[in-house]
This record gives C-alpha cells, sequence and structure tokens, in this order.
C-alpha cells in the first residue's frame, strides 16, 4: 500500500491525521482519532504483556521534561545530532544523509562523515527538493534534536523534552536498585511519549516530533548473569548482519535460531534473546513475517551509547503479492524499509555516565555468599607534615595518594612519592604517606550493571500493522479492500447490525451490542445503508467480525468473519463466549462448530 493511500485511508476512518489541521497543522505532528487510540492501546496493552509481564520486568511512569545536567551526563547535549543542510535560495531545512540516500544507491548514510556527505551533496549535484536549487558547496552542520525549554520563569533552569523513554528509568536506578533489593538482573519498562526535533518529518507517523516509545531496560550483572535462551531457543531470526550489508551486492539474509546465533556468536546472548521474543511478539500483532528482518548497526551508524545493536525493520508500502511471492531471501524493491525498534546492548555506558555526573551511587551491592579475606592498601597521611609543607592543596595531596595506593602500591616502595594534582607535581617522603597494606573482610562488592535495550517506537509499529494488514480481494465481483488486522489488536471487534431497521430487529441488535460491550468487547452498532455497505465500512476499518440479526424472534444470528466472509449461525446466548474465545485466539472461525449461514 503506498504511503499517500495509507494515510489516506487512516484519515478516512479515524486512525490518525495530522493535528490540528484548522489551523495549518505542523509538520511531524500526529492525532490519533478514535479507531486509531484503540488500536494503539491494544498494542500497548500487547507490548506490556509480552515484555513486561510474561518477563517479570516492572514498569515506571517518569517526567517527561528532565533538567539539562540529565542530558549533559547521558551525552545526548553533546551528541544527538542529525546533519543539517539548508537551501541557500529557499531557506529550506534538508537532512542532509537522508538526501544522499534518497538520491543514490547508498543506504544508511548516517555512518558517513560530515566532509563525505558535503562530497556526495556535490558530487551528485543535489538539488534542494522544495525549490530545485544546488545544494553542492553548502556546509552540512550538525542539529541537536531535542527540544528546549526553561524550568519555572527565566532561563536559569533550561530543561529538556526527553529524546528517549530510557533517561527517566537510568536517572532514577537508586531507587529502583533499592526496590529490587539490589539483586540482579532485574528489568524496568516505560511507555510514553518521547520528543525529537526532526530536521525534516516525514511518512506521517514514521518520522514525528513527538512520538510514544515502549523501552525495557534490563540491568544485568555482565560477569555472572544469563538470559533464558531455552524461552525463545528456537525462534527463527532472519538477519542481516553488518558485513552482509558492507559486501559487494549486500543482499543476503542469514537465517538462525535464536539459539543457533548465540552459538555462533553473531549475536550478543541478550541482544538475541529480546530478538527472540520480539519477533514472537511482531508476528502476534500482525507483523508480515515475509517483510521483517534484523539489521545489525553499521559501526559508524551506532548511537553514542550502544556497544552493539540490531535494528528490527520492515518493509512497508510494497504490494503484498510482491511479498507473497518472494522466498524472504533477499530484500526486495518496491517498499522501504523502516526500523521498528533497536536492540541495543548500552553496556554500562549510562550507568556510569550518572554515576560520575550525579551524586548519587549508581551501582549495585552484590553480596558473596561468603565474606572475603582480601589485601587493601591504603594511606593515613601525616596532615601535621602536609599542610605546613603544601598549604591549601594538602587535602587534594592526601586524596591523590589515597588513589595511588589503590592503584599502584608499588610506587610505595620508593623512598619519595610524587603525585599530580591540577597538573602540578608535589613529592613527599614515604614515611609521611602512612602508607600500608592490611587484610580486610568484604561482605560484597559494588557491581555497576549493564543495560539490553529493547526499544520499541509505537507509532511505526502502528505503521507497520496497518500497512501489512491492508488487502485486497473480489467480493461479488467488487474488488474489495479491507485491514486483516489481527483480532487480539483490532480496535473494534464486532460491528453489530439489525438486517432492517424495523420490526424490533433494531432493538434486539442494540440488545446484543450493551451485551456484548458488557462483556468488554469493543463494539459497533450500525443501521445505515445497505448489509453490504456496512459490511464494507466494518472490512476497510478492519473489523474482524460482524453480527447480523436478521430476524427479531429468532434465537440464532448470522456471525460474519472479515477476511473469508463466511457466515455462520449462533445462538444469541452462545455469542459472548463465542466472540471472547476468537478474541484470544482459542479458536478459529473455521473451527467453530456451527452451521454455515445462507450468503
Ligand atoms: P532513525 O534512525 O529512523 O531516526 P533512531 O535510530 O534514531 O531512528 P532510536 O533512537 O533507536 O531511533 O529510537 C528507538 C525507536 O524509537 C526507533 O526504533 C523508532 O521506532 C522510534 N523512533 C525514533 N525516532 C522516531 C521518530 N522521529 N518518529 C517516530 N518514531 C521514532
Ligand atoms: N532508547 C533508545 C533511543 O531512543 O535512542
Amino acid at each position: 500500500m503506498s504511503s499517500s493511500d495509507l494515510v489516506e485511508l487512516a484519515k478516512r476512518r479515524g486512525y490518525f491525521f495530522q493535528s490540528a489541521g484548522a489551523y495549518g497543522g505542523v509538520s511531524g505532528f500526529y492525532t490519533y482519532g478514535p479507531q486509531g487510540a484503540t488500536l494503539k492501546d491494544n498494542i500497548e496493552d500487547s507490548w506490556r504483556d509480552r515484555f513486561q509481564r510474561r518477563e517479570g520486568h516492572r514498569e515506571i511512569d517518569a517526567p517527561t521534561v528532565m533538567p539539562e545536567p540529565v542530558f549533559e551526563a547521558s551525552g545526548h547535549l553533546d551528541t544527538f545530532d542529525d546533519m543539517l543542510v539548508e537551501c541557500p535560495e529557499c531557506g529550506a531545512s534538508h537532512r542532509a544523509d537522508h538526501l544522499v540516500e534518497d538520491n543514490t544507491d547508498i543506504e544508511e548514510a548516517e555512518s558517513i562523515s560530515i566532509p563525505d556527505i558535503e562530497d556526495l551533496i556535490a558530487d551528485h549535484d543535489l538539488q534542494c527538493p522544495s525549490c530545485g536549487a544546488a545544494l553542492g558547496g553548502e556546509p552540512v552542520e550538525e542539529f541537536n534534536l531535542m527540544f528546549e525549554t526553561n524550568i519555572g520563569p527565566g532561563s536559569s533552569s533550561p530543561g529538556y523534552l526527553r529524546p528517549e523513554t530510557a533517561q527517566g528509568i537510568f536517572v532514577e536506578f537508586p531507587q529502583l536498585a533499592e526496590y529490587a533489593r539490589n539483586q540482579l538482573p532485574f528489568g524496568i519498562t516505560q511507555i510514553g511519549k518521547a520528543y525529537r526535533n526532526e530536521i525534516s518529518p516525514r511518512k506521517s507517523i514514521v518520522r514525528v516530533r513527538e512520538f510514544t516509545q515502549a523501552e525495557l531496560e534490563h540491568f544485568i550483572d555482565p560477569t555472572e548473569d544469563e538470559p533464558d535462551i531455552d524461552r525463545v531457543a528456537d525462534v527463527e531470526l532472519p538477519l542481516y548482519p553488518a558485513e552482509k550489508q558492507e559486501e559487494e551486492d549486500g543482499t543476503e539474509y542469514v537465517h538462525k535460531t535464536v539459539q543457533e546465533a548465540v552459538d555462533e556468536g553473531l549475536v550478543h546472548e541478550w541482544v538475541a534473546y529480546y530478538l527472540g521474543v520480539g519477533k514472537q511478539w511482531y508476528e502476534s500483532i500482525g507483523v508480515d513475517m515475509d517483510r521483517f528482518r534484523f539489521r545489525q548497526h553499521l559501526s559508524g551508524e551506532l548511537a553514542h551509547y550502544a556497544a552493539d545493536c540490531w535494528d528490527a525493520e520492515a518493509e512497508v508500502g510494497a504490494a503484498r503479492s510482491a511479498a507473497e511471492d518472494s522466498s524472504g531471501d533477499e530484500p526486495r524493491d518496491g517498499g522501504d524499509w523502516i526500523e521498528i525498534t533497536g536492540y541495543a546492548y548500552r553496556s554500562d555506558y549510562d550507568l556510569s555516565k550518572h554515576d560520575e555526573y550525579s551524586d548519587d551511587d549508581f551501582t549495585v551491592f552484590k553480596q558473596y555468599d561468603e565474606p572475603k579475606v582480601v589485601e587493601r592498601a591504603t594511606v593515613d597521611p601525616d596532615m601535621s607534615y602536609l599542610g605546613p609543607e603544601f598549604g591549601g592543596a594538602a587535602g587534594d595531596i592526601a586524596d591523590a595518594l589515597e588513589e595511588l595506593a589503590e592503584r599502584d602500591r608499588a610506587a610505595f616502595e620508593d623512598d619519595e612519592i610524587t603525585v599530580e594534582v591540577d597538573g602540578e607535581e608535589y613529592t613527599l617522603p614515604a614515611e609521611k604517606t602512612g602508607f600500608s597494606v592490611e587484610e580486610q573482610k568484604e561482605t560484597g562488592e559494588h557491581v555497576m550493571p549493564h543495560v539490553v535495550e529493547p526499544s520499541i517506537g509505537i507509532d511505526r509499529v502502528i505503521y507497520t500493522v496497518l500497512d501489512h494488514a491492508y488487502e485486497t480481494d473480489e467480493v461479488e465481483d467488487e474488488t474489495r479492500s479491507y485491514l486483516a488486522l489481527e483480532p487480539g489488536v483490532a480496535p473494534t471487534f464486532v460491528g453489530v447490525f439489525p438486517l432492517v431497521s424495523k420490526d424490533g430487529m433494531d432493538d434486539r441488535a442494540r440488545e446484543i451490542a450493551d451485551d456484548l460491550r458488557a462483556e468488554g468487547l469493543d463494539v459497533t452498532y450500525d443501521d445505515s445503508g445497505s448489509i453490504g455497505r456496512r459490511y464494507r465500512r466494518q472490512d476497510e476499518v478492519g473489523t474482524p467480525f460482524c453480527v447480523t440479526v436478521d430476524d427479531e424472534t429468532a434465537e440464532t444470528v448470522t456471525l460474519r468473519e472479515r477476511d473469508s466472509t463466511e457466515q455462520v449461525r449462533v445462538p444469541i446466548d452462545d455469542l459472548p463466549e463465542v466472540l471472547a474465545d476468537l478474541r484470544e485466539g482459542e479458536v478459529t472461525f473455521a473451527e467453530l462448530d456451527a452451521p454455515k449461514a445462507e450468503q
């Protein structure tokens, strides 16, 4: 389905549309309509179920505005940039690496350096997409993507809208570790808005300036914690490793199970575990596995915090029939690959930074089973000597001696010890340092946890689910288009219609609709237009089932399935249970033990 068709359908059927249209709209901001907001809720609920509840993790809800020091520590202030080139004629701003990707055969231009991007723009005579002016020779600059604000009146306390939900978890680590009783591993999830001042938002909800991230930060002890690979060992992963991408034609995928990917050292075991969990989840919500892959980041593409990263990518905009014809072994022309999730091994990058920049301790204290006796080198400097001798520097010299004793006890074998403080060297006799090596009993040690992070962009998942659900077929000699949404996520689960709005059929249908709502199902009631038109409307919006009351006295109704358009007769009393089973996937429509209805 083309991007413009999807956007048109999404607007017409209440999935999503550009915000504040009455005022001309603002690029990069979208509102989810009644169908879209429910689809989003359902997808978020299923994410909670798969990534949180079933994994035994806990969720938090942190603020979206955070003070500047958080982002100084995290590195976002310095390095969270995209490449910007401005048109000298019309002043339009463009993302330079995307211009290169759109106009050459180069993929992942994000990993190319700025001077090389400038050369590519000049060499390929790239022009401004807005006015056609030449961009060769124009400077490409780093543009920081964070939205800045002031906390309170005045400008003394700058803050930023969070560019990822993750930092809200990292900064609270000391409290969270205490809650987890300092027991690694543990996982914390968060779902909420993230903000990036994208240079050129595009593809509707795929690249927006306000979007929803569903993130999990799994804190582990890298020296001893291992994932329970058995839970996903047999899940097949379509992998697109960095080395394959760098090959001449760069088109081959590697199909491995999670277990094989780990055994062969292709993917870090913790990342592989979550690729397995993720693959199961995408499949369950309707992502087409023939248009899906895990692509490893090229080294120049890695975010500042990541030691390794695999993106879940989906191909969108390709015709479904083309996808079905494909063997799935090679990337095909026709669609665009979009990143829907980043699976990053963040190591101890974030916690170490917050440990360094803040006043809190971001380690966990790991208790030994048995206390250990260890030798510790310590100093007890003679301050009655250091004070008069070194004046104001005495305290810093004492600290430097302590640090030297921990790092290099052999240095204290000499008669004189030299330490450096603020670039200046200070020398003192060894006996004034009070150096000694003592045996100490230790009950545990401080560990800086590592982090593995599945970071899911809910908006891009929604776009993919809608794109992959779009189908057309022939029904009663007419072309029908419908959204084959999975029953578990479809925003409206069942449409209830009276065959005609008279003879009490409408009252009976309303009663049934109310009863089904009381069972917790999403129900729509519709009595306008022909029954055929009502079915088409629900097909197009993706409602998996419709119930039609065709006789106010009958004890059965017609239950129709969207995808097959098959109809069966079901006793009214059984409807809630039958529909609940269909929704939970306990039974398929084809398996229902019910007589076929006349069509
Ligand atoms: P891209 O390279 O496409 O800009 P990214 O690598 O910057 O994406 P991450 O920083 O890894 O993305 O963010 C994690 C997830 O958040 C992405 O996989 C994506 O689904 C989502 N995401 C990131 N930026 C946006 C955006 N501007 N609009 C919608 N979703 C986004
Ligand atoms: N938390 C991953 C990212 O948004 O960059």
